[in-house]
Formats: structure tokens, sequence, C-alpha cells
């Protein structure tokens, strides 16, 4: 009788190993529910075979023969080869820095950044390599992974590794001062960047869609979109109220419960307001219930009209989930003459005719089986619902409701659709985005931004203490700040005070905290501070997301609120992150596509592990100040009266900053120039 012998290996010395030795079994997917959906089937029999051929270039040519066929059964099964056989058997999750194989620090915190992000309890699609927003990917297959973990741990502080699209080109010799890692995703010939392009390259596996937080390892979950959105509401509110009003009893009125959308609720609790968000998926909407990010579950008109009814004359906060069609409560809160104070939508109308926006009328099954079955039928009736839905959106207007663009083409596909949607000039819409009337002028032009840090012991006592630094730190800023920004401050330390309450960590022990260049590079200093002093029982890794102040070129969203001509510009984001990378950066990423789609921005981030070392207090005030301030110039120089303000202050400040300016012009001078 012959006898197996199992060899059980350790984490480390499987990371250590990269692509193991032996070929290891063959296996399935292990989260079955959680999948990819099977990407479109474009490559032509030559590309294909292209295809198998890039893949079995990770592998010693005996494997071969068995790896042929099972990667072109992935492709053909999935229109991607992920590699699954290579998946690791250990578990996924970012594990205390100290546990990682490595022998720069630097390093061994990259490791758990990239662990988080396949974590199973953070990734969408963990077994595809998948983060969030259905295609934001860490890595193409599983082979890159266990290449670049290796590489990882064997790499020391005078080099660094190069990433194109998840596949590492290699280690080069740098030097201590250089980042450990450059990451490049999706980064294409701009006339090879349409959609199925993305799916042709990324097919052939030479190209992947990084999001923005997925293929550069900065994720945090949903923490991240509850503070931005929390911060659009709250101020939507103010643009609404009288000073001395509170939302209290008021209603913000939106649709969508899914993955960014379901942070709404919450957001409106902990503004305090009564939310109403309407969602025609019932799975989507009792997810969001059972998981406690929206209150109450109604899914008929004639409820929500009495319950909402009671809200108001109690002035209760109350978020409710509306299970059905977002313009059917529209129209009837019209018909009843319920007021609407704050209006949005967040359906996912970037992707109108494939699931993004449900028609009026239709329930949602019948909406799916149109949609696959007579798709030229399915677009018409969603622009006919779309013309619906701006009417009753003006309807309300009419009457003093405020009504902002989230980020989420509503606007554009409803002036697509013929809606009533185009300001008096033809050419702008009646309404403003989030970024244009609210986190530009308010948050982005002030250099106020998505900060985060993740800390790497893995305790939350370490996170508890990081709270209470960045509260302090603020706290002490505040003081001599501006009236201009006091709101801003305010309301940020409001956020730190209570994050840990609102309990929204998933995975790492990380946070979000909206700061200014000042407040980020302050804070910054006080965690390395209290790293050396073992105030913190490990380093702490900063980061931010890639939807900031300097990070992100993208003229539908994050740069909507510039005016000179110059938002179908990328330099911004290209200059941000070589800047930050000779500044101190541990990583670096640039990414195309990630939010709004391939083709339509460039965006860029950079994460910094914080050992408590002279070289980390260096680098974070040099590059804070200029990841910040970078965009700041930029928009001073696109004339937004927040950043002139902003960056004036910060060349006071330092002495080493100065920036080219720009003069105002007259209207009058302009004004019979070409009559
Ligand atoms: N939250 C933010 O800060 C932010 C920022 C920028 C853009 N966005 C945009 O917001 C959109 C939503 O993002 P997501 O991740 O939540 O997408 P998602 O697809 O996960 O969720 C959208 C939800 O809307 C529901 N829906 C569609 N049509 C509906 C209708 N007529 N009535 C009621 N419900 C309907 C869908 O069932 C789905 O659950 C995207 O377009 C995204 O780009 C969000």
């Amino acid at each position: 009788m012959s006898r197996i012998r199992i060899i059980k290996v350790s984490f480390k010395e499987s990371i250590m190993r990269g692509i193991p030795n032996k070929l290891p079994l063959k296996r399935e997917r292990t989260h079955s529910s959680n999948r990819a959906p099977k990407r479109k089937d474009i490559l032509s029999l030559a590309e294909k075979k292209l295809a198998i051929r890039n893949a079995l270039r990770y592998f010693p040519e005996d494997w071969h023969r068995e790896l042929a066929l099972e990667f072109a059964q992935e492709l053909n099964d999935y229109g991607r080869i992920y590699m699954y056989r290579f998946q690791p058997d250990y578990e996924m999750y970012a594990r205390p820095i100290s546990e990682y194989p490595a022998k720069s620090i630097q390093a061994a915190g990259i490791m758990l950044m990239i662990q988080n992000n396949l974590d199973p309890a953070v990734a969408q699609h963990p077994d595809e390599l998948i983060t969030y927003g259905g295609n934001g990917a860490v890595f193409q297959n599983w082979a890159q992974y266990l290449l670049t973990m290796q590489y990882l741990s064997e790499m020391t502080d005078d080099q660094t590794l190069h990433m194109y699209s998840g596949h590492p080109m290699g280690l080069f010799p740098s030097s201590a001062l250089a980042p450990r890692v450059i990451v490049t995703n999706g980064m294409m010939i701009p006339n090879y960047s349409k959609p199925d392009d993305w799916e042709r390259y990324n097919a052939l596996g030479v190209t992947q869609y990084g999001q923005m937080t997925a293929g550069s390892y900065m994720y945090i979950g949903p923490q991240g979109i509850v503070h931005g959105t929390t911060i659009t509401v709250m101020n939507a509110f103010r643009m609404k109220l009288d000073a001395n009003d509170t939302p209290a009893g008021k209603i913000f009125l939106t649709a969508g419960l899914g993955g960014m959308s379901g942070a709404q609720p919450k957001a409106g609790n902990i503004v305090g307001c009564i939310t109403i968000c309407a969602e025609v998926n019932s799975n989507a909407a009792h997810k969001r219930h059972s998981q406690g990010w929206v209150d109450e579950l109604i899914d008929n008109l004639d409820d929500l009209v009495s319950r909402v009814t009671l809200a108001q004359s109690q002035e209760e906060v109350v978020s409710i989930a509306y299970v059905g069609n977002v313009v059917d409560i529209w129209e009837r809160f019209a018909e009843d003459e319920i007021f609407i104070h704050v209006g949005s939508d967040q359906t996912s109308l970037h992707n109108p005719f494939a699931g993004g926006y449900y028609p009026v009328g239709l329930s949602f099954e019948e909406s799916n089986q149109m949609m696959a079955e007579d798709p030229q039928k399915f677009k018409e009736l969603v622009y006919a619902s779309l013309r619906r839905h701006a009417a009753a959106v003006n309807t309300h207007t009419s009457k003093g409701t405020y009504f902002f663009d989230y980020g989420n083409a509503f606007l554009l596909e409803s002036s697509r659709a013929g809606a009533d949607i185009l300001a008096q000039n033809g050419i702008d819409f009646k309404y403003p985005s989030y970024v244009q009337d609210i986190l530009g002028p308010m948050c982005f032009d002030y250099g106020f931004g998505p900060f985060r840090w993740v800390c790497a012991s893995g305790l939350d006592e370490d996170l508890a203490k990081t709270d209470e630094i960045a509260a302090r730190v603020m706290r002490e800023i505040m003081f001599d700040s501006p009236p201009a920004i006091q709101q801003q401050m305010g309301d940020n330390i409001k956020w730190i005070d209570e994050a840990n309450q609102n309990k929204m960590v998933v995975g790492s022990k990380a946070r979000i905290l909206y700061a200014d260049s000042e407040g980020r590079i302050k804070i910054a200093e006080a965690f390395n501070q209290a790293v050396a002093n073992g105030e913190l029982s490990g380093p702490v890794i900063l980061g931010r997301d890639h939807h900031d102040v300097s990070g992100t070129d993208s003229p539908y969203r994050e740069t909507s609120n510039i005016y000179d001509g110059s938002k179908f510009t990328a330099d911004m984001a290209i200059h941000n992150v070589i800047g930050d990378s000779f500044r101190g950066a541990t990583w670096v990423s640039i990414h195309n596509g990630g939010g709004v789609g391939w083709g339509e921005v460039i965006n860029g981030g950079f994460g910094m592990v914080l050992d408590g070392s002279e070289k980390a207090s260096q680098g974070l005030e040099s590059m804070l100040l200029f990841d910040v301030n970078n965009g700041i110039a930029r928009r001073s120089w696109a004339r937004n009266p927040h950043a002139q303000f902003a960056i004036k202050r910060e060349m006071e400040r330092n002495q080493k900053l100065k920036i080219t300016l720009a003069q105002g012009v007259r209207d009058d001078l302009l004004d019979n120039l070409f009559n």
C-alpha cells in the first residue's frame, strides 16, 4: 500500500517559495458565491492562443501540456485565466506585520496591504483577485500574486519592485530613499483605451483594471465611502438650511443600496436626517438591512408615506430602505406634496443598460429578463424612465429641493435620454455634481481629502491610540485655523471622535479622516513619534484614496470643478505620482480607469510605512506637503478661489514653496472682443 506524505508548509515558507517547485493539485474556486461575472469572449482564435502562451510563461515547460488545457478551459468558462490551481492554501487576511517573512519592513507593510485587499471578508470576488467595483483587480492571476509576495520577502531596502498591471517585472537596484514598489495599472497608449480594449488586453494577460485602491493595495472597506458620503450629505443640508436649523426631521431621498451607494443610509443617520433610499433589488436591500446599514425596510408606497409623515412629525433620525423603484417615490411625494430637502441618486448609471439602472414600471426580474432577451427594448425603457425620473426631480426642485448628481452619470444619461435636464445655455446641466458644489470647493480646494492609515500591529489598541492622537492634533490645529476652514476642522474632529463607535472596521485596523496638508503632516509626524517611543506597538501605514485633491484627473468627478478648460488633461495625477516617488513614498501607483471607467480618468496614490525612523519623519513632511499642494496649486491656477486662499497660506508657512499664481481678468474686457 502506498503512503502519501503530506508535508505542511508554513505561511512564511509558502511566501518565500513563490511558485511551488511541484505542480500543485488542480483546485476549484473556493468562494463560489462571490464569483466574478463571466467576461466578454472577445479574443480571436490567434489571440486566444497568445493568451495561453502568455499565461504559460510563468511555469516550467514540463507543466505546459496540463496547464494549457486547464487555462484554455478557464478562458472559455470565465473569459479570463485566473490560474485557480495556484491559489494558496493559507488564510488570506492582513496579518500583523511581524508575521511576514521580509528583509525590509517596508516590503512587509506592502505584503500586509496586498493580503488585506484579497481577504474574502474585504474583497468582492476573492478567487478572481478582485477587491471592488466588479473589476478592481489586485493581480490578474495567482502566479503574479505568488511571485510578487516572493519578491517582497527577499527584497532589501536598496531594491525596487516594478509592477506592470499586476505582473511583477522584477527587482531593480535602487536606493534606501527610493520607493520599494512602483505600480502602474492599465496604462495604455491613449488610442487603445476604450472599454473593449480593457476586455481584450486583460484577456490576453497584459493589463488590468486597478480601480483606485484595489490595484494600489490601499482599500479599507466601506469605512472610506461612509466618511465621504457623510461629508457630502451634511454639507448638502447646510447649503439648503438656515445656519441655526438642523437636518432633524428633514428628508434626504436617494437610490441604491449597492457597493458604494449602500453607505448612504448610514451617512444619513450620522448627519441626523430622515434618509429614504430606494433599492429595486430586494436581496441588496435585505442584505444592507441585516448588516445594520439601514434601519427599516418598506415595500409599498402607502406605508412609506405614512412612515415618513410620522418620522417628520417626530423629527426622527431614521433610515428607510424602500424596496422598489426610486422614480415611484419621486412621483408619489410630488402628488402628496411631501417636501424633500435634499435629493440625489446613486443607481449605477455609468452602466445604464446592463443592470446599473432599472426602469420604472418593470419588476427587477422582468428587467433582468428583458436586458438579456431584448436589449433594444430595454434601452428604450431605461431612457423613458430617465425622462420621467428627471421630470419628477424637476417638479421637486421647482419647490425648493436641493438636488445634486452623485458622480453616477445621472445627468449625463438623462440628457442622452432627452430628459429636461439641461441648463438655459443648452450646454451645462441644470444641477451640479457633488464635486462641483460640495467636495470640490469645500474640501479639495482647501486640501481636505481622504487621508487614511492602517495599524500594522493589527491591534485594536493601536487603532484607538491613533484615533486619540489624530483628534488631539486636529484640535491643536483648529485653535489657530482661519474661519474659512473652521467648519471642516470641526466636522473632521467629530468624525474621528465617533469613528470607533460607528464600528466600520473590516479587515485591517484602518481609519479614514479628511484632513488638509497641515493636518496630514502633523498627524503623520505624531504617529511616527508614537512608533519611535513605543506608544504604538507597530508601524503605521499611511495612504489615501485616489479620489482626492491631487491624485485624480477625472473631468466629470474629482476635477469637475476645474473651469479653465484643463479638466481633460491628466498632468496633475502624473506629477503627483512622480513627485511622491522621490520624496519618501514607500510605494506609488498610477492607474487608468477607476470609478468612472477605462479611458475616462487617470488616478494615483501612495503608501508610506512610518516605522518611527528619522528617514520616515523627513520623508513624510516633504512628501505629504507635495502630495496635497500639487493639487491645490493646480486648482488655484484654474482660478478656484478657495485653492487660491489655501496655496497662499501654505506659501506663508513654507518659504521654499513658490507657486505661479493666476491674475484675475475683468469680464468686461472680454465681452466685446470677438463681435
Ligand atoms: N458613493 C460615492 O462616493 C460615489 C462617488 C462617485 C460615484 N459614485 C457612483 O454611484 C453609483 C453607485 O455605485 P455602487 O457601487 O453603489 O453601485 P451598485 O451597482 O453596487 O449599486 C447601485 C444600486 O442601484 C440599484 N438601482 C438601479 N436602478 C434603480 C432604480 N431605478 N431604483 C432603485 N434602485 C435602483 C441597483 O439595484 C443597485 O443595487 C456608481 O455609478 C458610482 O460610480 C458613487
